[in-house]
């Protein structure tokens, strides 16, 4: 891609908007003043007008090797010439248990097991599904409820937005799951704000699991799901302590841990799964986003060998889990995935994102003191920046500073509630995390 930062219109414009009914997004107001993108390479996009934008979130947190990259384009344009389709069930292709074994490799202990289908709500049904099929097979069928926590994002299906804890996501849609409860969320501005990194209050918090217990009785308690570090609702990297606190109850009680990696897997907090930065082992691992660097839709649950080796017990005839989706283990899927963890080895992306987390971090705290900047919070290649809302109008800033930053700087951002979150590829370099801050600030300053 061109250098120069308008290059002039590189695909047409659609003359009617009206049709496509777009998710998490106010449709009215994109239609009315619409942010289309036609083409990308490494850290940028193109415009369908010719304007090269900066990259700060790695399209939704997935694109980790960057855009376009042409080892990726070339396995999946490959792949699409050799085989299209090969039915998932009763039936496989050799490049879906070669990546089954890449992932199972990264992934840490004894988590040998890889469950694949297309996203990373599939991948949360797919997860408490089988925590539930797990203690019904091991005789412990009363094993039925769920734990999520406050704030937290398992994506849309009906599992994840009930174990989830973001209000907007549950309110409109019914009673959801039965016997869902959930842990508080582990932020608080007035003993966290401003901290790289884990913070140093707050790992206590997970001791609340303990009162569930109590009030629901383990034996009625199958499986607790977080994300290591909540992503989606803003950047909230776990306390200190917090998550072997979790693992620790869990063990006692009998109880199944589930890490959400949807985000935080391959190489966003500097190792291949949080739970390698953590030193904690969950029974299972939620994936999807990085494992093909967002080119082919993909997700999966990685679980642990003692719970795949308690499904394989029937008739050998009779599938062991009645579950999966046409396009599990899709072939373009499995190729993109190889090409891109190759990408990730060959070029040490997680260990680059390490080796950055601090300039990351230090770029963004110089944004400590801009005008309605409450709190940053840093961790790996991830940063949330909290603005003070205008009055009545929670998330109006944030949203103004996202459409300031692609109409008069150049840059995507991510805002969810009044936060912004960046968490850009990890081949960013060094000057364009400072181009990012700059551009950031200049944008808070525009929304003050
Ligand atoms: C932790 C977590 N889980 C699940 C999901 C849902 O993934 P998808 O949008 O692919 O369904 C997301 C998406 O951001 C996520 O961050």
């Amino acid at each position: 891609m061109s250098e120069t930062r308008r290059v002039g219109p590189v695909a047409a414009i659609p003359n009617d908007l009206e049709a496509y009914w777009m998710p998490f997004t106010p449709n009215r107001a994109f239609k009315a003043g619409p942010r289309l993108i036609a083409r990308a390479k490494d850290m940028h996009y193109l415009t369908v007008d010719g304007r090269l934008l900066l990259d700060g979130t790695a399209g939704l947190w997935c694109v980790n090797a960057g855009h376009n990259r042409d080892a990726i384009v070339d396995a999946i344009q490959t792949q699409a010439s050799e085989l299209d389709y090969a039915p998932a069930f009763q039936f496989g292709h050799p490049k879906a248990f070669e990546l089954a074994n890449r992932i199972a490799a990264l992934a840490p202990g004894d988590l040998d097991h890889v469950f694949f289908c297309n996203s990373g709500s599939e991948a949360v049904d797919t997860a408490l599904k089988i925590a539930l099929a797990y203690h019904h097979s091991n005789g412990e069928a009363s094993r039925t409820r769920l734990i999520g926590r406050e704030r937290g994002y398992h994506g849309v299906g009906f599992g994840g937005i009930s174990v989830g804890g973001i209000s907007a996501n549950r309110r409109h849609f019914g009673a959801m799951l039965a016997g869902v409860d959930h842990l508080p969320s582990t932020y608080n501005r007035e003993r966290q704000a401003f901290t790289k990194g884990e913070p140093e209050w707050g790992g206590h918090l997970a001791d609340d699991l303990e009162r569930i217990v109590a009030l629901h009785d383990a034996s009625t308690v199958a499986a607790v799901i977080v994300e290591p570090m909540a992503g989606s609702t803003g950047v909230l990297p776990p306390p200190k302590g917090y998550l072997q606190r979790l693992r620790q109850i869990c063990d006692k009680h009998g109880i199944l841990l589930i890490f959400d990696e949807v985000i935080t897997g391959f190489g966003r907090l500097g190792h291949a799964f949080a739970a390698e930065r953590y030193g904690v082992e969950p029974d299972m691992i939620t994936f999807a986003k990085g494992v093909t660097s967002g080119t082919v839709p993909m997700g999966g649950v990685i679980a642990s060998n003692t719970i795949h080796d308690a499904f394989m017990r029937g008739p050998e005839h009779v599938a062991e889990l009645f579950h999966g989706y046409t396009y599990s283990a899709h072939p373009l899927a499995c190729a993109a995935g190889l090409a891109t963890l190759e990408l990730y080895r060959k070029e040490d992306l997680f260990g680059r994102a390490k080796m950055m987390e601090p300039v990351f971090a230090d770029a963004a705290m110089s944004l400590k003191g801009k005008p309605n900047v409450l709190d940053i919070r840093t961790v790996g290649l991830t940063a949330g920046i909290d603005l003070a809302s205008y009055p009545g109008a929670v998330g109006r800033r944030a949203y103004d500073a996202m459409v300031r930053g692609f109409e008069d700087e150049d840059i995507v951002i991510r805002v969810t509630g009044d936060t912004i979150a960046l968490t850009p590829p990890l081949i960013i370099n060094g000057d364009e995390i400072g181009d990012l801050f700059e551009k950031v600030g200049r944008v808070i300053r525009a929304v003050a």
